[in-house]
């Protein structure tokens, strides 16, 4: 009978898409998945280091896993992806029932080590860092749905001094556009209709064999049966006129740019190392809206970082109010060991920066409601995605935009792409009625 296999992913979608890696390098020996925990002969956790939290909760986790381990010595438990690189001796000594540990760029292992660790009372661990692995030639198992995601670039370069990125995945390496377009070429023969790239700096995408990430971008919407194609994250340094004018001219890249500020502040940002300031942001918010006068701009917030000032997480609250984001991923932040910037000695208290963000989210709560409300009104095209959670007879999809719509259901079927007039906004949500075609004979 077959092995099965657990696997729990905590963190970014590119935990997502190894996961997804990991689950063909599995099947292709011999094993199969399960979603029973108790069933399985292996158990993953597919790890996220990038704040404190994230890495408490998967200890949280773990700890159950004794209990596991106590009831079948059997089942080996393994941990995967960013922390086991950052925390591989740390692991290996208070969780002692962890039998395989291997870092973001060591997936290829897994078969070799879940063999081995079967005749072998020894942990096995392997962290290494790889200049080149981009999982060129694997293709990952994906579960069935709207959306396929596409790694096309690993690690980054850019050591933003908060971010303990480019310690656990290592330098920026990308694959070639010819791989990428066999992927997706692949994943519409699958059944997905959305594919969204992804990279920890997605647009800082070089081909090895000439090419950036405007070229990459237009090489997938040329593939047939594309309907969209989002990506992230970009770094706001690498976008340019190129890109966005590549945006433009087709109509199935998704009118969304997700575009971290982190903060507002000169001096926070040089702090930092974001290597843009206040004013060079907004200008770049000012180009992406002249090109792309519908395009959604989407970004992440870090309050709280050391040193900052009242006045200084106000000018954070200026670009955010300037801006109108449509929606925001908002952080206090968190220590990370190993950066650069544990090492200032002026760090905000917790409750400085527990109320910073409060007050940020307050703002850009209205931020949001300014932004969707203003779709009231319009037609759209949704892709249905899924039953909405309030009611069965409705559906959920998304907009180019990637806000959620909430509508009746009239015998749509997921993946269809339907017009909806917008009717309500509410929270984050907008509510809209089916606009039935007229078939004219
Ligand atoms: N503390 C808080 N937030 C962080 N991020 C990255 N590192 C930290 C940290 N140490 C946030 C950034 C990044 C997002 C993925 O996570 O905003 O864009
Ligand atoms: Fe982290 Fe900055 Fe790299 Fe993003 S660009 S992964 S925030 S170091």
């Amino acid at each position: 009978m077959n092995q099965k296999y657990y696997i729990e992913t905590y963190g970014c979608q590119m935990n997502v898409y190894d996961s997804e890696l990991v689950a063909s390098l599995l099947q292709k020996s011999g094993y199969v998945e399960t979603d029973q925990i108790h069933d399985a002969d292996a158990i993953f956790l597919n790890t996220c280091s990038i704040r404190e939290k994230a890495e408490e909760t998967v200890q949280n986790r773990l700890s159950n896993f004794h209990h596991l381990k106590r009831k079948n010595p059997k089942v080996i438990i393994g941990v995967l992806g960013c922390m086991a690189q950052n925390l591989k001796d740390d692991l290996l000594e208070s969780k002692p029932f962890v039998d395989v540990i291997l870092g973001p760029d060591s997936y290829r292992k897994l078969p070799e080590f879940i063999h081995n660790r079967k005749t072998q009372m020894d942990h096995l661990a392997d962290t290494r860092l790889s200049k080149f692995e981009v999982y060129e030639d694997m293709f990952p198992t994906r579960k069935e749905g709207v959306n396929a995601w596409i790694s096309i670039m690993r690690g980054c370069d850019k050591f933003c001094t908060f971010c303990i990125v480019p310690f656990t995945r290592g330098r920026e390496r990308s694959r070639t556009i010819e791989s990428i377009v066999h992927e997706t070429e692949q994943a519409v023969r699958e059944g997905f209709i959305e594919i969204t790239l992804l990279g920890q700096n997605v647009n800082s995408f070089r081909n090895p064999d000439g090419g950036d990430f405007p070229d990459l971008l237009e090489a997938v919407a040329a593939v047939p049966g594309v309907q969209r194609i989002r990506y992230t994250s970009p770094h706001p340094c690498d976008i340019d006129d190129k890109l966005l004018n590549v945006m433009l001219n087709h109509d199935n890249i998704c009118n969304h740019i997700h575009l971290p500020l982190q903060a507002g502040s000169d001096r926070i940002l040089k702090r930092m190392n974001r290597t843009y300031t206040q004013k060079e942001f907004l200008n770049l918010v000012d180009k992406i809206r002249m090109i792309l006068p519908d395009c959604s701009i989407t970004t992440d917030i870090i309050v709280g970082f050391p040193g900052e000032t009242e006045d200084e997480f106000k000018e954070t609250l200026k670009v955010v109010w300037s801006v109108r984001f449509d929606s925001a991923f908002m952080f206090k932040y968190s220590p990370r060991p190993g950066t650069k910037a544990v090492e200032f000695n002026d760090h905000v208290p917790e409750e400085e920066k527990q109320q910073r963000l409060e007050r940020l989210i307050a703002l850009q709560k209205s931020m949001t409601l300014i932004a969707i409300q203003k779709q009231i009104g319009k037609s759209m095209k949704v892709i249905v995605e899924k039953e909405s959670k309030k009611s069965r007879d409705q559906w959920s999809g998304r907009t180019d935009g990637n806000t959620w719509v909430i509508f009746n259901k009239s015998g749509e079927k997921i993946k269809d792409i339907v017009d909806i007039k917008i009717t309500d906004a509410r929270g984050v949500s907008l509510f809209g009625e089916r606009i039935q075609m007229e078939v004219t004979v």
